[in-house]
C-alpha cells in the first residue's frame, strides 16, 4: 500500500496477503491516486513485481508505460465511482449557481443581513445548457443528473466540438482523463471562448485547467464563476482563487462517500486477488 486504506480494506488484504512495510518485495502494489507510480518505484518494488491496483478510477499518477514495460498489469476502480463523482460534479454546480458557499461564508462572517426580493439571486440550473467535456462513464452519469434537473446536457467526447461546446455553455463540466492531450485544455484561450455568464466545474484533474489563466479570467469578469475539486498542483491552491466569492472549491471530494470508498477498495483487493491468486486478468485492467 503507498498509503492508508480504510479499515475494512486493510483487514481484507491482510486475510490473504503479507502486507510489507515498503515496495521492496512486493508481488502486488496497492496505490493511491497521491503517490506517483513511476520506473524508480516499480523498479524498487524488483522484477516479482506482477500488478500495481490503483485505488481510484484516473491512473495518470500511473507510468503505464513503464508497467507495460515491465510486465506489470495495472488495474483501476471504474463504475463504482461513477455516480458519486456525478453528483459531486451536480452539487458544485448548484453551490456555485445558488451562491451556497457564499451565503454561508456571509452567514459565519456575522455580516448583517436580511431576506429581500433581490439579495443574494442566484441562477437556476433548469433551462440551462450543461456542457460536458468527457464522455465517458462519470460525463453520462453527470449529463442524466443534469437532465433531471432541466438542463440540457450537452456531451463532447476526444473528437467533438469543444470549440462549439464552450461558446455556448452555460456550464463547462470536465469529466475527462488526464492525459498529455488534455493538460491544460482549458487554458487562456479556451476560458476565452466561453461565454461570460458561464461557469467551470472541475471534478476531473487539476493540470487539466491552467490555474493562472483561470484567475485571469476570473479577474477579468470573462467567465461567471468556477468550481473545482481537484488543483493543478495539489493539494496546493492557487491563493488567488481564495478571494473570489464567485468560486467554491473542495478537497478534491469527487469519490468521497464511505461506501463508494469501501467499494473502490474491495475492487481493487478483488484485482490484487485475481492476478496474484488466480492467475487471471481483472476486468479493470487499464494496462
Ligand atoms: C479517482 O478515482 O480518480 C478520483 O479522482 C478519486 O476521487
Amino acid at each position: 500500500m503507498t498509503g492508508p486504506v480504510p479499515a475494512r480494506i486493510e483487514s481484507e488484504l491482510r486475510d490473504v496477503f503479507e502486507l510489507l512495510p515498503g515496495p521492496a518485495g512486493a508481488a502486488g502494489l496497492l496505490s493511491l491516486l497521491t503517490s506517483t507510480v513511476d520506473a524508480r518505484l516499480l523498479d524498487t518494488a524488483g522484477p516479482q513485481l506482477r500488478i500495481v491496483a490503483n485505488y481510484g478510477v484516473g491512473v495518470d499518477n500511473v507510468d503505464l508505460a513503464a508497467a507495460r514495460e515491465r510486465g506489470v498489469l495495472v488495474a483501476n476502480t471504474p463504475d463504482v465511482l461513477t455516480e458519486t463523482t456525478a453528483e459531486l460534479a451536480i452539487a458544485l454546480t448548484l453551490a456555485l449557481l445558488r451562491r451556497v458557499a457564499e451565503g454561508d461564508r456571509l452567514i459565519r462572517a456575522h455580516m448583517p443581513w436580511q431576506f429581500g426580493l433581490e439579495f443574494m439571486l442566484g441562477e437556476s440550473l433548469r433551462g440551462k445548457r450543461f456542457g460536458i467535456v468527457g464522455s465517458g462513464r462519470i460525463g453520462a452519469a453527470t449529463a442524466r443528473l443534469a437532465e433531471a434537473l432541466g438542463a440540457t446536457p450537452v456531451l463532447v467526447g476526444r473528437s467533438g466540438d469543444l470549440q462549439e461546446l464552450l461558446t455556448t455553455a452555460d456550464v463547462v463540466s470536465l469529466h475527462c482523463p488526464l492525459t498529455p492531450e488534455t493538460r491544460h485544455l482549458i487554458d487562456a484561450a479556451a476560458l476565452a471562448q466561453m461565454k461570460r455568464t458561464a461557469v467551470l466545474v472541475n471534478t476531473a484533474r487539476g493540470p487539466i485547467v491552467d490555474e493562472r489563466a483561470l484567475v485571469a479570467a476570473l479577474r477579468a469578469g470573462a467567465i461567471g464563476g468556477a468550481a473545482l475539486d481537484v488543483y493543478e498542483h495539489e493539494p496546493d491552491v492557487t491563493e488567488e482563487l481564495l478571494a473570489f466569492e464567485n468560486v467554491v472549491l473542495t478537497p478534491h471530494l469527487g469519490s468521497a462517500t464511505r461506501d463508494t470508498r469501501e467499494e473502490m477498495g474491495l475492487l481493487a483487493v478483488h484485482a490484487l486477488r485475481e492476478v496474484l491468486l488466480e492467475g487471471r486478468s481483472p476486468a479493470n485492467t487499464v494496462a
